[in-house]
């Protein structure tokens, strides 16, 4: 315990390099900024770029947040996709307000996008679940994600069977999987700077089109 406290208390963290962000050079569309900054993350070949933070709020008002993967972005919003009885899904069905966190180290990057949860169509939604591996598709027929389970081997058993059936219908669907696009109210990018004088810019949907400030760091 003391080696991992001392470990943590002289751990450096920002230590840089990072690529300049010059925030009067920013669109002004924050969809088109995460996309310079994603391609930014791709091109220093960072591992899963595309894993973020989802938080939501409990059904009692306990915040909740877990890592999940991005599948799209585009003018409308962030994509991600679950079951809709998973707990967040029952979190996001009584209260849609989320924020998602990506950060990226290699390159001091940091995005927070607060917003609403909206659930795609069945359409979309199906395609997803279409493009999910074999196994990834028969746990999600399974719908259990998040309740309590008594013995592993119930699980073992329970893909076993959905495997078998997926044989016989290989285009089966959870009724219950679901795109959700996070529709943003507010967007931050913050650019970490080694000698600590970060970046931070910020965009606020106001009326129709997009508020930009700058944020104290
Ligand atoms: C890198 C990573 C990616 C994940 N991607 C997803 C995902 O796309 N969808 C999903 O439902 N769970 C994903 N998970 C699992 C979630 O973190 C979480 O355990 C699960 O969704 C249950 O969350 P809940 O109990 O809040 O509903 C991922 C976990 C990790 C670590």
């Amino acid at each position: 315990m003391d080696q991992v406290h001392s470990k943590l208390i002289s751990s450096k963290t920002l230590v840089g390099p990072f690529p300049p962000f010059h925030p009067e050079d920013a669109g002004e569309s924050p969809h088109l900024l995460f996309l310079k900054w994603y391609q930014e993350a791709l091109k220093y070949g960072i591992h899963e770029t595309h894993s973020m933070t989802l938080s939501t709020i409990g059904v009692d008002g306990t915040p909740d947040a877990r890592v999940l993967i991005l599948k799209d972005v585009d003018e409308a919003g962030w994509y991600f996709a679950s079951s809709a009885n998973s707990t967040k899904g029952v979190q996001l069905h009584n209260n849609p307000r989320v924020a998602l966190t990506f950060y990226w180290s290699m390159i001091g990057k940091q995005v927070r996008i607060r917003g609403n949860a909206v659930p795609m169509d069945r359409e979309r939604s199906a395609e997803d679940f279409l493009n999910r591996g074999i196994v990834a598709r028969a746990i999600a027929l399974i719908d259990k994600q998040s309740l309590i389970l008594e013995d592993q081997q119930n699980f073992h058993s329970a893909l076993a069977d959905q495997l078998d059936r997926m044989e016989q219908a290989p285009e089966l669907i959870s009724p219950s999987w679901s795109l959700y696009r996070v529709e943003a109210n507010e967007v931050e990018f913050w650019q970490a700077d080694e000698e600590r004088k970060h970046t931070r810019l910020t965009y606020e949907r106001q009326q129709g089109s997009w508020a930009k400030s700058l944020l104290w760091p």
